[in-house]
């Protein structure tokens, strides 16, 4: 095989070969190829795009780069949910204890934030104990005591995604469906499940900004899920404003467990007894994703998803007191409010300047190497459709110093748009492909 032909065949806009394409990324994984080479053949596969066939080459090639976790020894069918990130994205949380206490094996395997949006990992290790490196054989402990486990990728998950996102990243090809799909679906993949229901966003603060590209994407990975013999549901979900009230990682683990206990409702609740209802849906303890809905309803109303989550954070080391408690965790040393200037109705969040607003107040990473303070974030009191009168509050921010706070409120109020005409609130979920 020889690299350059195939870096021209793609920059020609052929189709490569399955065995092309394998001997690209074993070569790369082992660090037979250079960067620059590599680089040349992601610039060419975004620019020509791949079709159903190469894409699903590549997400094998990708997936075997590692191990592929077994779970036959575990009884039951194994489900998880992937979400395309978004700011006040908090619904595993909540899905994940609901589907365990349904009866479904969840093996979750999570990131962290990236830039504007949330990352699961950080948001549980913001209780304090919580393991989020457990080692496989712990990984099959936890899930088979309980149905449910949530990690960080390992070195040995798709090695080669670790590798070629970093490259993407500095190489502007991120944005492109076939690669979203083979990095996303090679890590999925590789923990063993036999269905996903994936959750891909829309609007301000997604990834994909516009409709017909999220509808894509979720084509293209429910494709790929199919390729793979998994079964599987995308929804296309609204990301214009954000999920639920609270953003930040503490704050976000205190509004799931509100809503775990029933007493947060709205589009948080809805989107997250939807997506575990077509988990249950899909590992056949339900026979519609309206009938899962109604088993999550009833897990919270009888207290057993809670009492579920309970169980998931005490297995892996978490301080199970603060979650029975959750307002004995300290306090942010800085809290400000934004106040309304005039009297109206939400119209529109620019929902990926809050998100790196609360990336500024501490609650994400500048670089890799940035500490995140777990106490720090957002509350929004009202959102796109309220009505608000001028001196009311709209939102709270939380951190841990007076200039970050500052800094902040000097430019919230430009991220959000006022009518004096009644709005209409986004929908939440604009559609359900399978
Ligand atoms: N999330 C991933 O895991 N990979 C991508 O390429 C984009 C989002």
């Amino acid at each position: 095989m020889n690299t350059v032909e195939i870096i021209r065949k793609k920059r020609d806009g052929k189709n490569l070969e399955e065995n092309e394409i394998d001997f690209l990324i074993s070569s790369y994984t082992k660090n037979k190829i250079p960067d620059y080479q590599f680089s040349a053949f992601l610039m060419a596969a975004f620019l020509n795009g791949m079709n159903k066939e190469e894409t699903s080459s590549l997400t094998k090639a990708m997936l075997y780069s590692g191990k592929v976790i077994n779970l036959k020894s575990i009884p039951g069918v194994k489900i998880d949910k992937h979400s395309t990130g978004g700011v006040g994205d908090k619904t595993s949380l909540i899905l994940a204890p609901i589907a365990a206490a349904a009866g479904i094996n969840v093996p979750m395997i999570s990131g962290r934030g990236l830039g504007h949006s949330g990352g699961t990992l950080d948001k549980l290790e913001s209780i304090p104990g919580f393991r989020t490196d457990l080692n496989l054989a712990d990984y099959k402990r936890v899930i088979k005591k309980c149905g449910a486990v949530l990690i960080g990728q390992t070195k040995d998950i798709a090695p080669a995604d670790k590798l070629i996102y970093s490259l993407r990243d500095v190489t502007a090809t991120v944005e492109s469906i076939p690669l979203i799909t083979a990095s996303i679906m090679s890590k999925k993949l590789a923990e063993g499940i036999d269905g996903l229901v994936l959750d891909v966003k829309t609007g301000s603060g997604a990834f994909m900004k516009k409709l017909e590209d999220a509808e894509m994407l979720a084509q293209s990975l429910l494709d790929t899920a199919k390729s793979f013999d998994k079964k599987v549901i995308a929804f296309i979900t609204d990301m214009n404003q954000p999920l639920g009230n609270y953003i930040g990682n503490w704050l976000e683990v205190y509004e799931s467990i509100k809503v775990l206990q029933g007493e947060v409702k709205g589009d948080l609740l809805e989107l997250s007894k939807t997506l575990s209802g077509a988990m249950i849906f899909l590992g056949g303890k339900a026979s519609s994703i309206e009938e899962g809905k109604e088993i999550s309803q009833e897990l919270i109303d009888n207290g057993k998803a809670f009492e579920k989550f309970l169980e998931i954070v005490k297995l892996q080391g978490g301080n199970v007191k603060l979650i029975e408690q959750p307002e004995k965790y300290p306090k942010a040393k800085v809290v400000d409010k934004v106040i309304s200037k005039e009297d109206g109705y939400i119209k529109s969040i620019d929902n990926f300047k809050i998100g790196m607003a609360a990336l500024e107040l501490g609650a994400g990473r500048k670089t890799k190497e940035d500490k995140i303070d777990f106490k720090a974030g957002i509350i929004f009191k009202k959102k796109i459709g309220d009505f608000v009168k001028k001196g009311e509050i709209i939102a709270e921010m939380y951190s841990s110093s007076e200039a970050k706070s500052k800094n902040v409120k000097s430019i919230f109020y430009s991220f959000l748009e006022f009518s004096k005409e009644k709005v209409t609130i986004p929908e939440l979920i604009k559609d359900i492909i399978n």
